[in-house]
């Protein structure tokens, strides 16, 4: 399996990684497809992420893409952290395995749980902003929609 220097930079210094005091929005996704987890503390003030942390329990390729996607969203308004894909995130890495984009959604998922919490909090059904099943429609993985 080959992994681009993108990806291994990633893995070896992972950005953003722990969790925050101050965080009011988390969101804590599992991949069904291999068991892991990944956890993302978002602090929003004013709709915008200024700071964000994560903890992933999972593979290289999931602390990768959770490394890279909280750099992407840090400073981005909440709108923009919604549109965060996990293409666009593989992207960013140069790639990854086929048999590990599917470690990608992982990332996006905690994106959006954790955005969707910050709505809940706020007393917002976060139903109207935030489309968790997206992933099942296939866009996110190649595989037929079956990317957990
Ligand atoms: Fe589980 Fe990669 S194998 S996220």
């Amino acid at each position: 399996m080959i992994y681009t220097d993108e990806v291994m930079k990633h893995f070896a210094e992972p950005q953003n990684v722990g969790e925050l005091d101050d965080a009011n929005a988390v969101g804590e996704v599992g991949n069904a497809k291999c068991g892991d987890i990944m956890k993302i503390f978002l602090r929003v003030e004013d709709n915008v992420i200024q700071d964000v942390r994560f903890k992933t329990f999972g593979c290289g390729a999931a602390i990768a893409t959770s490394s890279v996607a909280t750099q992407m969203i840090k400073g981005k308004t909440l709108e923009e952290a919604l549109a965060l894909s996990n293409k666009t995130v593989v992207q960013k890495l140069g790639g990854l395995p086929p048999a590990k984009l599917h470690c990608s959604v992982l990332a996006e998922q905690a994106v959006k749980a954790a955005v969707a919490d910050y709505y809940t909090r706020q007393g917002i059904d976060p139903a109207l902003f935030v489309n968790m099943n997206e992933c099942d429609e296939h866009h996110c993985c190649g595989e037929g929609g079956n990317c957990g």
